[in-house]
């Protein structure tokens, strides 16, 4: 596979998508999203695969979408195109994804960043949904993940005046797991995605699927949903690899069966 906007490097179980277009702090053109796409929708198919990992440089996670790309297009070429759908594709993918974000994480940067499972954050990092100082919206999700992200209170803000918000402040709304100092960012990225590729991957995908069906359902629906899936892990060589490991005082060897 050769890309031109990222790099793909294996290390491990994990993979790492570093997006690569220094010359525009990796703004998002419509070939960055389809090497995106394509790369990851390909780790995703890799049984060897249990996590992965997206980050940018120390500057810039992402500085938005490429504005000089879309600034000359017109509804029907929007339209047509169905410009940034291909981007749902991230959010439907079973491995587990990590963001590890760095720098600016602005506009469709943050949207990326909200595709992925896990968000961990360089406390150089710089979030917000600046789009309505173009005289655009959000339109890779941002409206809506943000909001269940952080609430509408401070979704409402930053969309509405384009503020951004520092990486303290986006680990105490919600919107990110945790904040490390921006050297670590990359060494704690991995480690997460290690530990997240040493579990049973389809127990992972299923506990990801779980946690994501919160967002599409009611608490009720919820939780049966969680309950069928609980009870079908006990379908798993994992489960009982898991469960003897920790009777026996050792460490599981998964065999993501
Ligand atoms: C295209 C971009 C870009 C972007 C930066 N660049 N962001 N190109 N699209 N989103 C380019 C600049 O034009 C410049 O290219 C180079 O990257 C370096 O950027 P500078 O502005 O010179 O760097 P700096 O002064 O450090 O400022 C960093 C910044 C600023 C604060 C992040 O670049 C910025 O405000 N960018 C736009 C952020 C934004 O509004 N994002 C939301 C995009 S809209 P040259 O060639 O001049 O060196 C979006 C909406 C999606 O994502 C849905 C709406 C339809």
């Amino acid at each position: 596979d050769s890309y031109e906007t990222i790099l793909v490097e294996r290390k491990g179980r994990v993979a790492l998508l570093t997006l690569n277009r220094p010359k525009a702090l990796n703004a998002l053109n419509l070939q960055v999203m389809r090497e995106v796409v394509a790369a990851t929708e390909a780790l995703d198919r890799d049984p060897d695969v249990g996590c992965i990992v997206l980050t940018g440089s120390a500057k810039a996670f992402a500085a938005g979408a490429d504005i000089k790309e879309m600034s000359p297009q017109n509804y029907l070429d929007m339209y047509l195109s169905d410009w940034f759908t291909a981007w749902d594709r991230l959010g439907q993918v079973r491995t587990p994804t990590l963001a590890a974000v760095s720098g600016y994480a602005l506009g469709g940067g943050c949207e990326l960043a909200m595709l992925c499972d896990i968000l961990l954050a360089s406390d150089t990092a710089v979030f917000g949904q600046p789009e309505i100082k173009l005289g655009v919206i959000p339109g890779i999700g941002g409206s809506q993940r943000l909001t269940r992200a952080v609430g509408k209170a401070k979704a409402m803000e930053l969309c509405l005046t384009g503020r951004t918000m520092d990486a303290e402040e986006a680990e105490r709304a919600g919107l990110v797991s945790r904040v490390v100092p921006a050297d670590d960012l990359l060494g704690e990225a991995l480690t997460v995605a290690e530990t997240v590729a040493g579990m049973s991957l389809p127990v992972a995908m299923m506990a990801k699927e779980s946690v994501n069906r919160s967002f599409e359902t009611t608490l009720t629906e919820g939780v049966r949903f969680e309950r069928r899936l609980f009870h079908a892990v006990f379908a798993t060589a994992d489960q009982k690899e898991g469960m003897s490991a920790f009777t026996e005082k050792r460490a599981p060897k998964f065999t993501h069966r």
